[in-house]
């Protein structure tokens, strides 16, 4: 990580970090391995105790190779890190809806903050939905004391729909306040999305442009290109919509669309996302398009079906493109197109905002302007413009203006996301996390088509394990404005698979 902007003393109060659901695959490939991550870099205090809970039962030593599997260490004193940090980590096994057992939880941690000197508690639920009550229940009753400060990390999934996303907000609003309350998106702790305020805001050559009239359409584009992995039980509940598009997309989407908050405060950003949200409609049901996986073409991939842990038959999509209309002065007429899919060609989120055609015809071939924001892998910010072919003649040809985050910022370590977010969490910052109305604004857009689909009366297309998704994407894109170059372009043109693909040496020749 990057040297610290203020202060490597991470948290104004020394916390005691309970982490629920402890034992399960959230907690160790992406919990652990932020506090460490946090720890290692003095972001979190040298004395704060962490404290694992959930329902198997371990001992010190097994919970410690729980901890420890997913943490990265590249050099010696990472190591000496690890085993400082696994002394702080302590495991505790209970039910999570008896109070017998976060009594004994309790005095876990009072002991603990009494050799610690810690004041401030950060619960952090790393739980399937279905305990996510019982266990707030539990800790409102048990581990929550008056003077005490508490923090409450919650995971998604925030319900199924409008409905029970509002039972879910009224029942956790009953026992914790908003305040106490951190909704995690863990997109919203990724360094290009957290980028984007600064790039809108800050350029006053990217804020004049960003509106209806500069702009044509804007797509923000999710693949993977693993399958359900061994989660299909759990992702065929709830599908690609759910699991990345009303959140991850949407949330990415709140973030270009809005309008400039007055300061950098949670609620003032927080209301401009939410503003943003409500001039959304629900989504219509011909701009939504559904696919589910099969077998890859070799037949070595298995299709989404072959899960064993996916009821057959399920008609649950892994793949969707749906597109959003903004029902404001500075969007009207524009298309957001959110595309998301699993067991796809390839790994990568970006955001591409395409440009409207330049007026006039003094050129021929030319394509329009792009703005592409690569969130990852290769974080990146490239801008594709037409230039003229250097040489004797007046050809033009597609280049971009690339801020390419590897070749630029030489020693940059990028933060975990979650490091990103528990740090915010510690430090109280909400900026950060899902606020309560943002949620229900979310659902309204997503409800309806949500339950059309799930009455089945949108069919998933099929697409092979590895293909690029759905036949019909191409055409659902083109259909809401996207238009493709007929110029041949690559990027990075820096890339060595890009000279590659290309068979040629990329750099300009002297003309002769
Ligand atoms: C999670 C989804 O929220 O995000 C997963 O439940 C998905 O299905 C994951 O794989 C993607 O996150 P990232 O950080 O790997 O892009």
């Amino acid at each position: 990580m990057s040297e610290p902007a203020e202060t490597t003393q991470a948290n104004k109060h020394l916390y005691t970090v309970i982490v629920l659901g402890a034992s399960g695959d959230l907690a160790k490939k992406k919990t652990f391995p932020a506090l460490f991550g946090l720890y290692k870099n003095h972001y979190l205090d040298a004395n704060t105790q962490i404290i694992g809970y959930a329902r198997t039962k371990m001992d010190q030593s097994t919970f410690e190779g729980h901890v420890s599997k997913y943490i990265k260490l590249k050099t010696d004193e990472d190591k000496e890190a690890l085993s400082k940090f696994l002394k702080l980590c302590s495991y505790q096994d209970g039910q999570y809806d008896k109070d017998k057992d976060f009594q004994v939880l309790e005095t876990a941690i009072e002991k603990l903050e009494k050799s610690s000197g810690a004041t401030a508690r950060l619960f952090y639920m790393a739980l399937p939905p279905s305990v996510f009550i019982p266990v707030a229940t539990s800790i409102k009753h048990n581990n929550y004391k008056k003077g005490v400060i508490t923090r409450l990390i919650v995971e998604k999934p925030f319900g199924m729909d409008l409905e029970s996303s509002r039972k879910l907000a009224k029942d956790l609003g009953a026992l914790f306040t908003e305040e106490e309350i951190y909704r995690i998106d863990h997109y919203l702790g990724k360094e290009m999305v957290k980028n984007l305020m600064i790039l809108r805001f800050a350029n006053v050559i990217f804020g004049s442009v960003w509106n209806r009239h500069s702009i044509d359409n804007i797509q923000i584009t999710f693949k993977e290109k693993i399958g359900t992995a061994g989660r299909g039980g759990y992702f065929d509940e709830f599908g690609i919509i759910r699991d990345v598009m009303q959140n991850h997309l949407l949330q990415i989407l709140s973030l270009i669309a809005m309008e400039p908050p007055v300061s950098l405060g949670a609620e003032d950003v927080r209301d401009e996302k939410v503003k943003v949200l409500r001039y959304i409609p629900p989504i219509a049901k011909g701009d939504v398009l559904t696919g589910q996986y099969t077998k890859s073409e070799d037949g070595k991939e298995p299709g989404y079906l072959d899960d064993p842990t996916v009821p057959k038959g399920s008609k649950t999509p892994t793949y969707a493109a749906a597109t959003l209309f903004i029902q404001n002065e500075r969007w009207t007429g524009v298309p957001f197109i959110l595309k998301c899919g699993k067991a796809l060609d390839q790994q990568k989120t970006e955001i591409r905002i395409q440009f409207k055609e330049v007026s006039g015809n003094m050129f021929t071939n030319l394509a329009r302007n792009e703005i592409v924001i690569r969130v990852q892998p290769n974080e990146a910010v490239y801008v594709k413009i037409m230039n003229k072919e250097p040489g004797l003649g007046m050809k033009t040809v597609i280049s971009d203006l690339d801020l390419s985050y590897s070749s630029r910022f030489d020693n940059a370590v990028i933060p975990e996301a979650y490091e990103s977010l528990i740090l915010d969490s510690l430090n109280g910052d909400h900026s950060n996390f899902v606020r309560d109305d943002e949620l229900d604004a979310a659902w309204k857009i997503f409800t309806p088509i949500l339950k059309t689909i799930d009455k089945g009366e949108i069919a998933p297309i099929p697409y092979a394990f590895g293909s690029r998704g759905p036949q019909g994407v191409t055409e659902f894109v083109a259909k809401h404005g996207y238009e493709r170059s007929n110029q041949e372009y690559v990027w990075p043109s820096h890339s060595e698979a890009s000279v590659a693909a290309k068979g040629q040496d990329q750099k300009v020749k002297p003309s002769s």
